[in-house]
């Protein structure tokens, strides 16, 4: 948590700024329902992601945040089909709308595709960006060549075109196009190569783009010019968003909607606004309360106690239980599923949300309380 955490209502402003364009009425981009994913290791399973429902509108941002090991990459590498293959899927709908010439065509399930239809999915529909993926490009290859082969593996324009394609991307992520598309990879700093994998996730056109930690390798100035490139894309370009983060301050400043994800399970999603200022979930208002502020005083800054669970031995009920301040005996049997609690918009996964609500104020109070 390097970065300061934005007023509620600067976010609201800016966000509302950033969505204006988006269509309500449309259907959503991306629905997940359900989807479950584990891995095998000589332990046993580990429970990945369990039974995560939730959906990417057309045009919007979705942050999804969580601390280390709570599945996140996971979700973002099941949604483009590119587990490992200790992975498995084992329940669960990915419902992709597809679209042509910007009008909805045909509604397809992810995790059913195949062959060509799975690859023109992947990069041509949905792009991601993997975490730590600075120093993944081939090093013996310009840049040039590696969108060259990009393009090439997908039918998409080749020569001047896209040569011309890659120069106006680089100007939106702020890269000299001349000098970058005849670069190799080590002659660029690590913000330069991150901003050439944004704009290489970009290159054909995706309807929703998954960015994993793109900003957490690099430093604080570096960060702050991918966030402002990422905002300027969003205002310029029409894709929907995926953001994968632990940096809540991050998301703040990027996303609509937030969803807050706990051992594997989504345990809290709304607007971001509602997220800041008025979360329900335990868990969420811990991590809120764990980001400093330049105006808090230190002992405002409290952090969730105890770790997160074993994923191959997870605790009975509601898997936050061990950490929570407001744990009951039917949290410790019965794991609660997410419904709507202050509106249709704002979903949470929690026996005693209301009490969580009026107890346990983000801003106030630490979950260690
Ligand atoms: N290939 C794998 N084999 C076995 N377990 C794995 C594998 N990849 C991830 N895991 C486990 O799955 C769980 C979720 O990992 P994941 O990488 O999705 O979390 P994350 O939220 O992205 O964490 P981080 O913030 O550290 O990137 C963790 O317990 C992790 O150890
Ligand atoms: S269900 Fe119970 S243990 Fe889980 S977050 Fe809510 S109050 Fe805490
Ligand atoms: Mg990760």
């Amino acid at each position: 948590m390097n970065q300061v955490a934005q007023q509620p209502e600067t976010l609201q402003r800016q966000n509302q700024t950033l969505r204006a364009d988006a269509p309500s009425t449309a259907a959503p981009t991306l629905s997940v329902k359900g989807l479950t994913i584990s891995y095998q290791a000589k332990r046993g399973a580990v429970q990945a992601v369990r039974n995560v429902s939730f959906e990417v509108q057309r045009g919007e941002a979705l942050a999804l945040i969580g601390e280390s090991g709570s599945g996140k990459t996971t979700m973002g590498l099941g949604m483009v089909r590119l587990l490992p293959s200790t992975a498995t899927v084992s329940q669960g709908q990915m419902l992709y709308q597809r679209q042509l010439d910007g009008q909805d065509t045909n509604r397809v399930d992810v995790l059913q595709l195949k062959g060509r239809d799975l690859r023109q999915f992947r990069w041509k529909e949905c792009a991601m960006v993997f975490q730590a993926a600075l120093n993944a490009f081939n090093p013996v290859l310009r840049i040039s060549d590696q969108f060259g082969d990009t393009a090439r593996a997908h039918s998409y324009l080749q020569g001047k075109d896209l040569a011309e394609r890659a120069r106006q991307l680089f100007e939106l992520v702020r890269l000299d196009p001349e000098r970058v598309w005849r670069s190799y990879p080590h002659e660029l700093s690590g913000g330069m190569r991150q901003r050439v994998l944004i704009a290489l996730g970009l290159l054909l056109e995706p309807q929703l783009l998954i960015l994993d930690e793109p900003t957490t390798a690099l430093d604080i100035l570096t960060q702050r010019n991918i966030m402002d490139v990422l905002k300027e894309l969003r205002q310029r370009l029409d894709f929907s968003l995926l953001f994968i983060s632990h940096d809540l301050s991050l998301a703040a400043e990027l996303a609509d909607r937030v969803a807050t994800m706990y051992a594997g399970k989504l345990v809290e999603i709304s607007d971001v606004y509602t997220t800041f200022k008025n979360p329900v979930h335990p868990y969420t208002i811990g991590l809120i309360n764990a980001v400093p502020t330049l105006t808090a005083h230190r002992d405002h800054v409290a952090s969730i106690p105890g770790s997160p669970p074993d994923l191959i031995d997870l605790p009975r009920g509601c898997k936050f239980h061990p950490r929570c301040p407001l744990a009951t005996e039917r949290c410790r049997e019965e794991e609660p599923e997410l419904v709507p609690s202050t509106d249709d918009t704002h979903w949470v996964a929690c026996w005693n949300w209301e009490i969580a609500r009026s107890q346990l104020s983000a801003g106030q109070k630490g979950t260690s309380a």
